[in-house]
């Protein structure tokens, strides 16, 4: 096999995620491939056997006759599995030691923020209020967590040993030490009556499109010890009835909600959600990816795929993760 050109399609990344940033870690680690950034004029398509993208428009990929692999350069592949015409070529998604310690840092500061009340003790400063309130252990809270693969097994383990009591929900059945582990529709309704603390680590895919919802956050644990469950949801936008999380915060089915993430971003400046007081809000900086790391986890890949291996972290469109 010959050593085939890598073309770049980059779109609506944040400002150290410039494409330039991209192309220039590419170059340095595929000295001996050709790399374009696209658009330039002076790509033949022909030559492009592999596309590391983000965002790409609908139908960008298949202007590429000769594609052998695609590289996602972050870890959902949302955006892509809307595109009906995407190349039937192997798609990679990221799943590095960097993003996964990157998002349990999101997580493991968002659960104990409202575990230690900060929201309270923060307000209580500014109004010069010397008003301590019950402090509970981590071991009288349950955080459950919805989507337990490559970033939501890391996130339960670290919560484990902080003292947590750890659940984890996914779509097939797991054993991890110290975890109550749960899977498929049938034990949802367990897992969410028993959950203090829900985190959202899933995929944006058909089946879980406003998973979010009112009747999952009413099943909550009414009688947490923190007053109400709170949400934090680092997954996608797309994964929460942002109507029904207001309401929820508004009536007390929730108490607090972190978000990462929104249905349209960035978010518009007449969002309720920019001020709503139990609302801890981030620009979709969960977990960034690093164009050093992630150009190096692309160019190892091809370099094995090339040598005959096997990919690694490839996506199974009929799931949609
Ligand atoms: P992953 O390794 O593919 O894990 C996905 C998990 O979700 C798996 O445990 C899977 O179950 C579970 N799941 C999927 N569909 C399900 C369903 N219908 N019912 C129950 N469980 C289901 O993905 P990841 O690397 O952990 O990433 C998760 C998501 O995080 C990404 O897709 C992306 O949207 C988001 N993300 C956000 C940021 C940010 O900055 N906010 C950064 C990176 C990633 P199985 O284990 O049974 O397959
Ligand atoms: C970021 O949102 C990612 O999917 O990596």
């Amino acid at each position: 096999m010959n050593k085939g050109a890598l073309a770049l399609l980059i779109h609506g990344g944040t400002q150290n995620w410039s494409p330039e940033r991209w192309k220039s870690r590419f170059d340095d680690v595929c000295k001996d491939r050709r790399v374009w950034l696209l658009p330039d004029p002076t790509c033949d398509a022909a030559e492009v056997c592999y596309a590391a993208v983000w965002k790409p428009r609908s139908g960008e990929l298949a202007a590429f006759p000769n594609l052998r692999v695609m590289f996602n350069l972050g870890a959902g592949v949302d955006a892509l599995m809307a595109d009906s015409t995407l190349p039937k070529v192997p798609l990679v998604r990221v799943a590095v030691g960097d993003l996964t310690a990157r998002m349990t840092e999101y997580v493991v500061l968002h659960v104990l923020m409202h575990h230690r009340q900060e929201p309270y003790l923060r307000a209580s400063q500014r109004e010069k209020r010397w008003a301590p309130r019950f402090q509970w252990p981590a071991s009288a809270i349950s955080v459950g967590i919805m989507g337990m693969g490559t970033l939501g097994s890391d996130a339960a383990d670290v919560l484990r040993r902080l003292g947590f009591r750890v659940s984890g929900w996914s779509r097939s059945p797991k054993q991890l030490e110290g975890i109550s582990c749960f899977h498929g529709n049938a034990q949802l309704d367990t897992f969410l009556q028993r959950t203090d603390i829900l985190v959202c680590l899933l995929p944006l895919t058909p089946e879980t499109q406003q998973i979010l919802n009112r009747g999952l956050l009413a099943k909550l644990n009414p009688n947490s010890p923190m007053g109400a469950p709170a949400l934090i949801n680092a997954g996608r936008g797309g994964l929460q009835n942002e109507a029904d999380i207001l309401e929820c915060l508004d009536d007390g089915t929730l108490g607090a909600a972190s978000l990462d993430v929104f249905a349209q971003e960035p978010l518009p400046p007449d969002s309720p959600f920019w001020t709503n007081p139990k609302v801890v809000l981030t620009p979709h900086n969960a977990a960034d990816t690093d164009p050093d790391e992630i150009s190096k986890y692309v160019a190892r890949q091809i370099e094995r795929f090339e040598a005959g291996g096997a990919l690694e972290n490839v996506v199974d469109p009929g799931r949609g993760y």
